[in-house]
């Protein structure tokens, strides 16, 4: 069975790229079958993280149907088992998809013949990004210990709550849901205080959401790790999200900050191949063992909502 990893995170540059990349690199190292799908339709780089510059097809030649499944439209990498679906060839139409496109590409997703099938998503928390986050159960939101990227991911999680609610509610029930509680506070209870309102009303339909919302497995990581930060901020983000919204969220370690992802980038060669020895590549190693340790529940999402 394929897994599907989206990786997002709402900031932009905190190394969102970065970790698909190198995670896909380990994972394949191991013989999985892995490949990166780059949905950052307007900002698309992925493809240079793994040292690709000629990239002949891509997400426009499935959508423009001059390819008839997404899978044709894999390039291989210098990497075994590492194959990318890029968007660098993306007209600016294309990178703002119609909702028809989006479905489109999340059906397909759940076709591709992988064992691993990693997104790499683009920052903000428009509703593209926010979907196909969504198409997996088993999102990773990445951070970095910076108060404004901790922001930002507390920002992400909610915005995937209200659009996963929106989506389950339909339009009418969530407008007026939302309107018995204060919606522009930036408090986190916000999402729990809507769920805590269907709950009290219809409680049947109130149960469904629950259980629709226990479904996903949220996981984390901390990127650009640096000693001055308490060891203990992704234990306490975890306990923070597991306390506010109905999901599980599971914090799969730090990775530190090293200068030589620079270098790594800018030779264009995957970071924990050129620096296989490194603390960052190691935290990344351990990063690849806590998934698969979580791996029993990790189960391809089907789109029933939006057929
Ligand atoms: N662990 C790390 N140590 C040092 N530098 C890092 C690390 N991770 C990422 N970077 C740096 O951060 C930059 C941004 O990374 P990346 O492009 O992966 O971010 P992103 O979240 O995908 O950005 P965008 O939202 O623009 O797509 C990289 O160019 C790299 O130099
Ligand atoms: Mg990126």
């Amino acid at each position: 069975m394929s897994c599907i990893y989206p990786i997002g995170g709402g900031k932009g540059g905190i190394g969102k790229s970065f970790i698909a990349a190198n995670l896909g690199a380990l994972l394949a190292r191991q013989g999985n079958r892995v490949v990166l799908v780059d949905l950052d339709l307007g900002g698309a780089n992925l493809h240079t993280f793994t040292g690709i510059s000629n990239i002949p097809v891509g997400i426009e030649s499935f959508l423009n149907k001059s390819a008839r499944n997404l899978e044709d439209v894999a390039v291989p990498t210098n990497i075994d088992h590492l194959s990318i679906i890029s968007s660098v060839n993306c007209s600016m139409e294309i990178t703002n998809l119609y909702a028809a496109q989006k479905i489109k590409i999340i059906n397909a997703l759940a076709k591709l013949p992988y064992d691993y099938i990693l997104l790499d998503l683009g920052a903000g928390t428009n509703y593209n990004t926010l979907d196909f986050f969504l198409s997996s159960y088993e999102g990773i939101i990445t951070l970095t210990p910076e108060p404004t990227s901790v922001e930002n991911a507390f920002k992400f999680i909610k915005a995937l709550y209200f659009r996963k609610v929106k989506q389950i509610l339909g339009q009418n029930d969530f407008s007026f849901y939302s309107k018995q509680v204060e919606m522009n506070s930036n408090a986190l209870e916000v999402t729990s205080q809507v769920i805590d309102s269907v709950l009290e009303r219809d409680p049947a339909k109130g149960e469904r959401l629950l259980q629709e919302l226990r479904k996903f497995k949220f996981k984390f990581i901390i990127n650009q790790f640096r000693k001055t930060v308490g060891a203990k901020l992704g234990e306490k983000i975890e306990k923070v999200c597991n306390k506010h919204f109905y999901s599980e969220f599971t914090f799969l370690g730090n990775v530190c900050y090293d200068e030589r992802v620079h270098d790594s980038i800018y030779s264009r060669t995957i970071f924990v191949n050129k620096y296989s020895y490194t603390v960052s590549a190691i935290d990344l190693s351990h990063i690849v063992k806590n998934l698969q340790g979580n791996m029993e529940t990790a189960a391809l999402r089907t789109i029933g909502h939006y057929e």
